[in-house]
């Protein structure tokens, strides 16, 4: 399991100077880049894909964490494998057999992560823990930046490290949605240990923004 990190959220980037803000993101100190991909089916949004994942690709070395919002996902794992992702974290609600989707990501090299919306109780994903790298909750209803955390999650995250416990595996409990610093302590405490954040990072000051969270985190 990793130390409790932040992972910025391109979504609410400025997409006007992306190559800028991920520059001083990466020289924050920070290792974690989320990725959003959105179809306009799983959710209601299209987000970003490929093209823009192979182009930040050239000059990051930072970990992609790859978010796939889209349905059946097994048809792009290789493609998203090629084109830079290092963790790919599909959604167990828009997999026909997740078990096919895992051993694909498995194949093509890359660490896995499973996601489970809102409504979708971890329970759904307990038989897949022992061979996942990272459990995706999320905090709010996937498709947009900005929304509030779902208070009820809490416990959800709480659940989920636990049942992590429980089975002996070694997963990442990763959050997503609404977080922000009247959040984020809430999460930590209920046994996340990754912080994806879209507007908490890009509203007002990015390096303010980041040096607060690394601040807030290595003190926890
Ligand atoms: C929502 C995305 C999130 C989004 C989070 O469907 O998965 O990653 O960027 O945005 P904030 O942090 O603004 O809630
Ligand atoms: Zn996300």
């Amino acid at each position: 399991m990793n130390k409790p990190q932040m992972a910025p959220s391109i979504l609410a980037a400025d997409f006007n100077r992306l190559g800028e803000q991920l520059r001083v993101i990466e020289d924050c100190g920070v290792s974690y880049l989320h990725i959003d991909v959105m179809d306009g089916l799983f959710v209601p949004q299209i987000s970003m894909g490929m093209p823009v994942i192979e182009s930040i690709r050239k000059e990051s070395g930072m970990v992609f964490d790859v978010h796939l919002m889209i349905v059946d996902p097994i048809r792009y794992i290789q493609t998203f494998a090629d084109c830079g992702a290092d963790i790919i974290t599909f959604h167990v609600e828009a997999a026909e057999d997740p078990e096919t989707v895992i051993a694909a990501i498995r194949k093509a090299g890359k660490k896995v992560g499973i996601s489970v919306k809102p409504g979708t109780p971890v329970e759904a994903v307990r038989q897949y823990l022992p061979e996942i790298d990272q459990l995706l909750v999320m905090t709010v209803e996937p498709g947009f930046g900005g929304q509030k955390y779902i208070p009820e999650m809490t416990d959800k995250i709480r659940a989920a490290r636990e049942m992590i416990r429980a089975c002996g595996a070694d997963c990442d409990v990763e959050v997503d949605g609404g977080i922000r610093k009247e959040t984020i302590g809430t999460a930590l405490e209920a046994g996340a240990n990754l912080f994806v954040a879209g507007s908490a990072i890009f509203r007002g000051d990015l390096r303010e923004n980041l040096a607060y969270y690394e601040k807030f985190l290595a003190q926890a």
